[in-house]
């Protein structure tokens, strides 16, 4: 059995840099298009200058590859508007992230008010820039993305012009308000969409699923699956691969993030196929990004075929989810 997807887009990746860069680069440029590129590398991307720089590097990193770094900046709410109309002709969005809530966002926002956002926000919504947002507060970890609720319904009524993705929704709530607000948008992870806190810390602790937002309960992973199995036209696929050297992750203070690039469209294949809906998986991992955010994706073509994949127990220091476990389905070539 033959599947084959054109141009698959990843609206959600970490690619790091330096040594870690060249190591995970090709791996996404290998069997995706393109893909959202995050900004929470050390120290964040907040000039043009090294946006441009980022950008040379992960081409330089990719290889031959057929694929397209879609980068972002790290918001900040000091911004000016001149500098964002220069900007935009380089960023297709910028990541928001309230200060310290995950890997590397201290230099986030230290206040969600409208009001203080309102500059940098009223001049995005002009220019065309999306607003991708880390959507958790401070409070209980199960509890922090329904809590970042309201301050999605605020940000979507206040700029109702500006397109605001939730970024890697993990929520039955979350998913309720794609239909509440026009502009409201969602990735949704390969593992949100597959595991819930139960794998994570319901037997031994398993420090390669430990990741921000923290996966939660079987209903908010039914909602999740319900909203992408069907493609949802405001849903669209974010790996939110998030690449993590092994000393990092099996240690004492395990850094969050999932590594699943490399596995990402066989896993969705299988995910899909078991769900007996393989017909809306392009819509899933394309069609639904290249309408949200306006883009024409580099041609690619990935042959999937239903034959055993067997996971690497490593990509280098990186340990992948599934590792050394096999998949029913793997690529076959990539055209
Ligand atoms: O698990 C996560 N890892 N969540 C994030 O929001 C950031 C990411 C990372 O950069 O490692
Ligand atoms: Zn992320």
């Amino acid at each position: 059995m033959i599947y084959t997807l054109i141009s698959p887009l990843d609206m959600h990746l970490h690619l790091r840099d330096e040594a870690m860069l060249k190591v995970v680069a090709p791996l996404s440029a290998h069997s995706f298009s393109g893909a959202i590129v995050m900004p929470n590398v050390v120290p964040p991307i907040t000039t043009i200058e090294a946006v441009i720089a980022y950008k040379e590097r992960i081409v330089h990193a990719i290889g031959n590859n057929v694929f397209e770094p879609l980068m972002t900046l790290f918001f900040r709410d000091d911004y000016s508007r001149e500098f964002l109309e220069k900007a935009a002709l380089h960023v297709k969005a910028l990541k928001l992230y309230p200060s310290g809530i995950t890997t590397n966002s201290e230099a986030g926002v230290a206040s969600m008010d409208i009001e203080v956002l309102r500059p940098v926000l009223e001049a995005m919504s002009d220019l065309g820039l999306i607003l991708c947002v880390h959507g958790e507060t401070n409070g209980f970890v199960m509890d922090r993305e329904k809590e970042f609720g309201s301050i999605y319904e605020s940000l979507a009524s206040a700029f109702p012009k500006l397109k605001i993705v939730m970024e890697h929704i993990t929520t039955k709530e979350s998913v309720a308000l794609l239909d509440t607000y026009e502009n409201l948008y969602a990735t949704i992870t390969l593992h949100h969409l597959l595991i819930t806190l139960d794998d994570v810390a319901g037997g031994m602790l398993q420090p390669h699923l430990f990741c921000k937002p923290i996966a939660k309960r079987y209903e908010d992973r039914d909602a999740l699956l319900h909203v992408s199995l069907k493609a949802h036209p405001k849903v669209m696929f974010g790996s939110d691969s998030a690449p993590h050297p092994i000393h990092k992750k099996e240690c004492c203070g395990c850094a969050a993030g999932v590594f699943t690039a490399p596995l990402a469209l066989q896993a969705l294949t299988e995910l899909f196929e078991k769900h007996n809906k393989l017909a809306n998986l392009q819509a899933f991992v394309s069609d639904n990004a290249q309408r949200i955010y306006g883009y024409k994706p580099l041609y690619k073509e990935v042959k999937l075929i239903k034959a055993p994949f067997c996971v690497p127990s490593s990509y280098d220091n990186v340990i992948p989810m599934f590792a050394s476990q096999t998949l029913a389905w793997s690529i076959e070539h990539v055209l």
